[in-house]
């Protein structure tokens, strides 16, 4: 038996990826630009066992037995051992049944970017296993499009590429994490318990029927240009600006898209109306949002402002337990919020409407866990750990 744990990290793209151009090589219409968050906070972390007595290829995700017939991982393995095969080093091994077993160290209730690390954790351990070398990013797109770019640590550009092969379909990082080391991160987590509609269905929608995507697309290239050089020279201000400009198109072409797909909520536009009166407080960008397909706020922000930012939002969304750690990950000092800046906010106080933050700041790429203690599958090749099924009466009513 052959088995091999890795960790990759979530990334938050501060320019976006919607609309594929070709669906089953999952190649986008443009490049994206992302920020790798650190794996302390969150990851995914993925063990595979591969085993010539194994009768049939299982997966576990966060504690449950999952279909191994999911036509993204199918599309992702076959990629995987095409490779080791032109390679020549895969050896027999190729030919084994194998286990996956994954987790995320977040609550994929949270409604977080979850595909994006669980996808790079994938194509990375079984690169692993296989010896593949060189680049796995456009194995990783496969699984997912944003997880292309979780196969890089730091700030990470999504090439778009031009060919109808997507060989030049990659990522790249454009500075490690190290490169702005007082750009910090706050995920504003919402209470919210509609469910979405999906990025890939979302993403056809809109190529289908917007044609205010086909000005984005226009418009992308220049927007990468402006947020690579504003993370290069560590220009906070511009970095913020177009982040988010981005941000705000993004969600007006899915408004665009017809029928209307709209993942900002009155709580996402609240927040976005406080970074705006913050920012217009203080005479410059201290803080930007970004959001994905839903309303959590992503917000990048830079050390100095992490306390007030906080005890802004702990102002305006007071959590509804004070017992409950509301403030997860790296602490937060505690600030007084300016009242001469609440007292012009005209905004209403919704208790409970944010669940939780998390804070946190740009990390390193997948890692390799060479500990055996790390490794989520036994000896046997099954889960350590498993969700309890719930029993078929609690089913039934
Ligand atoms: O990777 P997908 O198919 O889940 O798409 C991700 C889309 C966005 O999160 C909205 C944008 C991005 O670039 O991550």
């Amino acid at each position: 038996m052959k088995s091999v744990t890795c960790t990759a990290p979530v990334n938050i793209a501060v320019v976006k990826y919607w609309g594929k151009r070709d669906e089953n090589l999952v190649l986008p219409l443009n490049s994206s630009v992302s920020v790798t968050l650190s794996q302390d906070q969150l990851r995914a972390k993925t063990t595979i066992c591969a085993c010539e007595h194994f009768t049939e290829n299982k997966i576990w995700l966060n504690g449950r037995e999952d279909t191994f017939e999911s036509p993204r991982i199918q599309n992702l393995l076959k990629e995987v051992k095409n490779r080791a095969k032109q390679q020549g080093d895969g050896g027999k091994i190729l030919d084994w049944k194998i286990h996956i077993c994954s987790e995320n160290n977040f609550p994929t209730a949270a409604g977080l970017a979850s595909s994006a690390a669980g996808y790079a954790c994938l194509a990375f351990t079984l690169a692993r296993l296989y010896r593949l070398e060189g680049d796995i990013s456009d194995i990783a797109r496969r699984g997912s499009g944003s997880a292309c770019r979780s196969v890089h640590g730091g700030f990470v550009v999504w090439d778009k590429g031009d060919k109808d092969d997507g060989t030049d379909s990659i990522s790249r990082q454009i500075a490690p994490h190290t490169h702005w080391p007082d750009l910090h991160v706050l995920i504003l987590v919402v209470s919210d318990k509609k469910k979405h509609i999906g990025s890939s269905e979302g993403m056809q929608t809109t190529v289908r029927s917007s044609e205010l995507m086909l000005e984005r697309v226009r418009q992308v290239p220049k927007r990468v240009d402006l947020i690579s050089n504003a993370i290069l020279s560590k220009d906070f201000d511009s970095f913020a600006t177009h982040t988010m400009k981005e941000s705000n198109q993004l969600h007006a072409v899915c408004l665009d898209t017809y029928p209307p797909i709209s993942y900002l909520t009155d709580v996402s536009r609240q927040v976005i109306t406080l970074v705006h009166a913050y920012n217009k407080y203080c005479g410059q960008n201290k803080v930007a949002y970004t959001f994905d397909a839903g309303p959590n706020a992503c917000l990048y922000l830079l050390e100095e402002n992490v306390a007030m930012v906080t005890a802004l939002i702990k102002y305006l969304f007071p959590p509804e337990d004070v017992s409950e750690h509301f403030v997860t990950g790296l602490p937060v000092d505690e600030a007084k919020v300016p009242e001469d800046f609440i007292s012009t906010l005209n905004l209403p106080i919704q208790q409970g409407a944010i669940k939780y933050m998390i804070h946190t700041v740009p990390g390193d790429g997948p890692q390799v866990l060479t500990d055996n203690d790390e490794c989520l599958l036994n000896e046997n090749g099954d889960p350590n750990y498993l969700v309890p099924e719930k029993r078929k009466i609690d089913c039934v009513s």
